[in-house]
């Protein structure tokens, strides 16, 4: 085995690889699901409920059905079966819409669709779907902001299986917050934020005979063949779902959403492929958001900063009839050391299509409020905030009593504080200026769960000195293309661009969800062991084949290393090529398959696994024309061993970016009228642009974990968005002196800031 110092300057594991689908997409080539085309092919367009709650009394598609070009106007009546999906053991069935389309008359959420448009083409269906006359009995929806959790039981059920409601506890919460020296008692609000990935959901499905075969950008191609598996009848095996590539999900395509079923639907009435393509402004209704969030945090401490109470008691919307859960309390029990704790939530139903899983779900809108009232209670303290989270850190997760396999938190604010160069700031709020403008410094810690979900691979190495890798798992945007491939080449020494990456199909073997960013924690263990696999046979390959330069050697007295075997005594020698050894045995290819088991079924884990990190931010406020403007981050992530540094860059830079966004501007409003989300458009629904955002100066630690993996990768898609928007509006009050604890922070917020030019 070479040594990690040879493995580094040799292996493409920690070297900068662009993207190997780079070409493919910069070219417009790339096939997503919405682009597959076929002969005879339908479209299909939902009609959506223009009520929130109430019934559909009449539907009437007389006018619509004469329209030219149109093949069906499907509803209730005329759909046929759709059966439910349902839970099975492990991660079997999972979904946050449970209820299939058309199921009942009943609208419980704004843009339900209650029928379906199905024309030769897509502006036919358009048209005739506008001209179905729906009637409803409409009742008021409730879509009210301020939560109050309904009458739940202890022990709920979430998207992904049961949950307690007392989540985390540990001493005597109240009784420490009582009695501590010095307390903060405040509520954290953060809206519904909806995804926005550029790629709009899109369904395309093909029934041959009785295999049914789907296009679709998911997240999760497998948990998405077993539920239509269930709703379609058919065993798994009749069901093919092919995803190759994805204009980004953010969580909204870990799920299937009710367009898919019904695209499916259509296509088995009508015996032609059918496509559906949801609109920008479906995607605000029907297929997912991260949910309201009011977080009631009580925080207790002696006079020189040490914790003593933490209190976290969160309600959260979810819709009338799904489970979503959003564990905001996700990093609460670990990331500081505090004796007395209590974390608990509960749920409020609002006439809302189901919230889902959004980048960092729970522990994103859970460490906004938990950071933010660190800071907070730093200030009430006159301590530093970097200085207040050093007091605290903990030795072991007390939440779970358990050592971390590898936690370097104080590092990242250490190497975070130098590179912002923190020991400037002066912490009088409004008293640091720069070029005319008033600056506000902050920081926030971030933190995030590490794991692996099962895994499967198959590598093949092959007689043009070329391999293949296949795993049925996805390439959202993240760069698993690339690091699939890297994985292949460290082992094998095939150069990155001649290994051939198959993935996003489920006639491959099972991958994992790209989902809670644990796809390359997952996949390292099967491909590794895959190509090994294939190496082993390549050697056995070596000394049987007549004629071979190693008849007389045994397989365990070879290695393959750069693309050659080598006799182990010999490396320096030159070796032999794969091609050589393939060609002289006249075989077209060796094939290994390896797996990986998933860290989520021990029963017993002996570590507590997550990522940390921090981000330093600074504001520059404007009081003449209340401007507020992010003028500088730093984020600091530790994040495991960092496969592919460009790639991994582009993860924190983009989440940072998402995190800007959300400390200022994303919020999806409903109409208390008619429960509509008003500004279901990127015109209206306002994200960050290259505009809002400085120079982002992300750095990792680059510290293998190795209880994850042989490489010690963790994942790096979601904690750069962890932590952010408190590291803002603790800038935001340091420039201002305003403290904003609902989000986003709006201009009319700052308008009672004293902070003058
Ligand atoms: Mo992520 S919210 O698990 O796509």
């Amino acid at each position: 085995m070479p040594t990690i110092q040879e493995t580094r300057t040799t292996s493409p594991i920690g070297r900068k690889t662009p993207r190997v689908d780079g070409p493919l997409k910069v070219s417009g080539t790339a096939m997503y699901a919405s682009d597959f085309h076929f002969p005879g092919m339908l479209y299909a367009v939902p009609v959506e409920a223009t009520i929130a709650s109430g019934r559909v009394t009449k539907l009437d598609t007389a006018a619509a059905e004469k329209m030219p070009g149109v093949r069906a106007i499907l509803h209730r009546e005329n759909i046929g079966k759709i059966f439910r999906s349902t839970f099975g053991p492990g991660l079997e069935g999972l979904i946050d819409e449970r209820r299939p389309p058309f199921e009942d008359d009943i609208v419980r959420y704004y843009g339900q669709y209650v029928a379906l448009a199905v024309a030769d083409t897509f502006e036919s269906a358009k048209a005739a779907a506008d001209a179905v006359r729906v009637t409803y009995a409409e009742n008021k929806p409730n879509v009210e902001t301020d939560l109050e959790a309904d009458d739940d039981p202890e022990t709920i059920v979430g998207t992904w299986g049961s949950a307690e409601r007392l989540e985390s506890e540990r001493g005597d919460a109240d009784a420490a917050f009582a009695s501590a020296p010095v307390k903060l008692d405040q509520t954290y609000v953060t809206p519904v934020e909806t995804h926005n990935p550029i790629e709009l959901q899109a369904t395309t499905a093909i029934w041959d005979d009785s295999m049914l075969t789907i296009y679709e950008e998911s997240q999760w191609i497998f948990n998405l063949r077993g539920i239509l598996a269930q709703m379609f009848g058919l065993p798994k095996e009749s069901v093919r779902v092919i995803t190759k590539f994805v204009g980004s999900g953010f969580g909204s395509k870990l799920f299937p959403w009710t367009h898919c079923p019904l695209a499916v639907a259509a296509a088995r009435q009508l015996g032609k492929p059918v496509k559906l393509v949801v609109s920008r402004k479906m995607m605000f209704q029907t297929t997912g958001h991260r949910p309201r969030t009011q977080q009631h945090v009580r925080l207790g401490a002696t006079s020189d900063g040490k914790l003593v109470s933490l209190q976290h008691d969160y309600v959260y919307h979810r819709s009338m009839l799904d489970n979503h859960h959003d564990d905001c309390g996700e990093a609460t029990a670990f990331q500081y050391s505090v004796p007395n704790l209590r974390v608990k939530f509960g749920r409020a139903r609002r006439n809302v299509g189901s919230p889902t899983d959004m980048r960092g779900p729970g522990a994103v809108p859970g460490l906004y409020a938990t950071e933010s009232a660190m800071n907070e209670l730093a200030d009430q303290l006159k301590i530093d905030p970097v200085r207040l989270r050093i007091l605290n850190e903990p030795k072991i997760d007390e939440g779970k009593k358990l050592p971390f396999s590898s936690r370097h938190y104080l590092e990242c604010l250490q190497v975070g504080a130098e590179k912002f160069g923190w020991s400037q700031r002066n912490p009088e709020v409004g008293s640091m200026k720069r070029d005319g403008l008033t600056l506000g410094w902050g920081i926030a810690g971030a933190a995030w769960i590490a794991g692996r979900f099962a895994a499967a691979a198959n590598v093949e190495l092959r007689d043009d000195g070329t391999a293949r890798v296949a795993c049925g798992t996805q390439d959202i945007g993240t760069g698993t293309y690339t690091i699939l491939a890297q994985l292949v080449s460290d082992k094998t020494g095939v150069p990155v661009d001649k290994v051939e990456v198959a993935l996003g199909d489920t006639s491959l073997p099972e991958g994992p969800v790209s989902g809670g960013s644990l796809a390359t924690g997952s996949i390292v263990p099967a491909v590794f062991a895959a190509t090994d696999n294939a190496i082993t046979s390549l050697l056995q390959i070596a000394t049987a084949t007549p004629g071979s330069p190693f008849e007389k050697r045994k397989p365990d007295d070879l290695a393959f290393e750069r693309g050659r075997v080598f006799v182990k005594t010999e490396k320096t020698g030159e070796g032999v090529a794969l091609a050589d050894i393939l060609k002289r045995a006249n075989l077209r290819l060796v094939t290994g398959s390896g797996k990986s088991e998933a860290t989520f079924d021990n029963p017993k884990p002996k570590f507590s696994t997550h990522s940390f990190g921090c981000h330093f931010v600074e504001v520059t406020w404007q009081p003449e024309i209340a401007r507020l403007r992010v003028s500088r981050v730093v984020t600091v992530i530790d994040a495991g061993r960092i496969i592919n540094p460009l790639a991994g860059r582009n993860q924190i830079e983009g989440a940072v970016v998402m995190g800007i966004g959300m400390a200022m501007l994303e919020h999806t409003t409903y109409d208390p009228q008619n429960g509509a989300p008003i500004n279901s458009n990127l015109a209206d629904y306002v994200v960050a642009v290259n505009a809002d955002v400085p120079k982002l100066d992300v750095h990792f630690l680059d510290y293998p974990d190795l209880e994850l993996n042989a490489v010690g990768a963790r994942g790096i898609g979601e904690i750069g968005l962890a932590g952010i928007a408190a590291a803002i509006t603790a800038a935001t009050y340091h420039a201002t002196g305003v403290r904003v604890r609902e989000l986003p922070i709006k201009i009319e917020d700052l308008l009672t800031s004293t902070v003058l030019s």
